[in-house]
């Protein structure tokens, strides 16, 4: 399948854009859309909004397409947050988070001498947490869906089984995996050809996933859990030091959970719970920030980036003790997301100076991590329901190990988990008892999949990538919209700025920060780390006067797409 071909076969798109947009102008659309990170998932899921289905079969099916046209994140061997309110004023979290097989212990990425191992952890079958996603978006689709499995699994199929062109940005990214891949077969056989990765205008063919999702299709969870794709994984495991067994694939179910409610400047704001760190630490920092007037400081000012600073101090400070899966820890979460709790974290911001994060606690300074893939995507459709979902499989192609014969690769979100306290993780993200490893227990998240409500109706839809820059990247984009008025591409393409307590520094975008803001900041006690990244990659979704716009991020190619 041609990527070009596919879309123009949609005569009914009244509008197209790959980010940037040079005019800064958000998508528009009348009838319902779909913003992700890719052009054909955005396709497939608009082309069931238009067939009359509703923002939960979008969503779904755009989950599935994903997990064939954007094999970086978009999976069947990860997990995610998908994020639900229907019309009606229901609102949901189906949280099909991965979790830790039933072997899995304290001590599995350490060696004799108790230091860890990081390459464990990231790399082959041992990194892998069982997969939440089938699981995931056929509990969204049984209980708040209107279509049939075959009918919102139909574009992912097909993309698997006829094949699709590889575009510059995959190609890019099957080119960085390269180096990993090369040490597993399963994985080569799909991602390379001659030796060298698949390049750019090459077909990326996927029978064996083709299968998979045909399996699926015909019988449900059974077909991914139980069964033929079961063994196959098992035998994956076994061949490479793995330890998920079929007890753990039998056993694995998704958990709907109430979302986290709070609000900022008079907007409700739903937003993920645990395991997901996401919500609290956007709500904490959302009400630390509204007790500050930041419109009248001005957008990338140094007064603001300060507050942004410290917000995420103490935010991310409370997400290293106090956070981890709720069904084996006890967790504040509703103490730590309150207004009153706000005031009093908020006591210690000197309008005149950094607090050094080893007064706010005590940690280990580590780098940010780099490659990573995560993704985000928005729906809404013409009957009021909306639906944000993030799905990850943690790094780059997660842990590089596509299962032999069923075409899928698995995660390496045991990595999420702290491996030993007080280590940071990929991301820098250090934390304690909370998120220790644990068998069947979920790890610790940033993924931040939210809906922000005016007036009782739903006003943005937004999420991103980016490990635990995710959270932050989302804080910005509602302050962008709430505060400085921008509209919904303005808000996700301005600069953005990253502080998560450890390291104690301000990441900055290139060019995001004006010279004598940096001066002022640097007076004050902040120091600063560039970062050639990007801080968070975020899909957005405005909803006002009955007309929907989307804005995909300018640092990756997302599409949004109405009708
Ligand atoms: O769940 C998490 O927080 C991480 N596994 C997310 C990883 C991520 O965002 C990578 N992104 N580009």
């Amino acid at each position: 399948m041609v990527r070009t071909s596919f879309l123009l076969t949609f005569a009914f798109v009244l509008f197209v854009t790959t980010a940037p947009s040079a005019s800064k102008k958000p998508v528009r659309a009348k009838n319902g859309m779909v913003v992700s990170a890719d052009s054909l998932a955005t396709a497939a899921g608009v082309e069931i909004l238009r067939n009359g289905g509703n923002a939960v079969d979008a969503a779904v099916a755009v989950g599935f397409a994903l997990a064939v046209t954007y094999p970086e994140a978009g999976n069947i061997g990860g997990g995610g947050f998908m994020l639900i309110r229907l019309a009606n004023g229901d609102a949901t979290m189906v949280d099909f988070r991965e979790k830790a097989p039933g072997k899995a212990s304290r001590t599995m990425y350490l060696d004799s001498t108790g230091a860890p191992v990081t390459e464990k952890s990231l790399t082959g079958p041992l990194a892998a947490g069982v997969p939440g996603t089938v699981a995931g978006l056929l509990h969204a689709l049984e209980n708040f869906g209107t279509r049939s499995r075959k009918e919102v699994m139909a574009r992912a199929i097909e993309a698997a089984e006829q094949g699709m062109t590889v575009d510059r940005r995959m190609a890019a990214s099957l080119a960085e995996s390269h180096p990993l891949f090369a040490r597993f077969p399963s994985s080569q056989k799909i991602f390379s050809r001659d030796g060298g990765p698949l390049k750019e205008g090459d077909i990326l063919r996927q029978p064996d996933l083709a299968a998979t999702l045909h399996a699926v299709s015909d019988k449900g969870k059974a077909g991914f859990y139980d069964g033929r794709v079961a063994s196959l994984i098992v035998a994956e495991m076994e061949k490479g030091g793995g330890i998920m067994s079929r007890q753990d694939l039998l056993e694995y179910e998704a958990i709907e959970r109430e979302p986290l409610f709070g609000s900022y400047r008079g907007c409700d704001i739903l937003s993920s719970s645990p395991p997901s760190a996401g919500g609290g630490v956007l709500l904490e920092m959302l009400n630390i920030l509204e007790r500050f007037d930041l419109a009248s400081k001005g957008h990338g000012s140094s007064q603001v980036i300060h507050l942004l600073a410290a917000a995420g101090q103490r935010a991310y400070a409370d997400r290293a003790k106090y956070l981890g899966d709720p069904d084996f820890t006890k967790i504040p979460i509703q103490e730590l997301v309150s207004k009153q709790y706000a005031a009093s974290r908020s006591l210690m911001i000197d309008s005149l100076h950094a607090t050094s994060s080893a007064k706010i606690d005590a940690g280990v300074v580590s780098d940010f991590g780099e490659e990573h893939e995560t993704t985000h995507y928005c729906v809404a459709d013409r009957y009021g329901n909306v639906v944000s979902t993030t799905v990850t499989l943690n790094s780059l192609h997660g842990c590089k190990v596509v299962v032999d014969g069923a075409g899928f690769l698995l995660n390496n979100e045991m990595d999420d988990f702290v491996v030993q306290p007080g280590v940071p993780n990929q991301f820098g993200l250090v934390g304690g008892e909370a998120n220790g490893i644990a068998p069947g227990k979920r790890m610790l998240s940033s993924m931040t999949p939210t809906i922000v409500m005016r007036n009782d109706q739903p006003y943005l839809l937004l999420g991103a990538r980016g490990g635990g820059r995710i959270t932050t990247a989302v804080v910005q984009i509602i302050v962008n919209v709430i505060d400085f008025g921008m509209n919904i591409q303005e808000a996700v393409d301005a600069p953005r700025t990253h502080h998560q307590w450890l390291p104690d520094t301000v990441l900055y975008e290139p060019h995001g920060l004006v010279p004598d803001v940096m001066s002022n900041l640097r007076r004050m006690g902040y120091a600063f780390d560039l970062t050639l990244e990007s801080n968070g990659r975020a899909e957005a979704m405005m909803i006002k006067d009955g007309y929907f716009y989307g804005a995909p991020d300018p640092r990756e190619e997302g599409v949004a797409l109405g009708y």
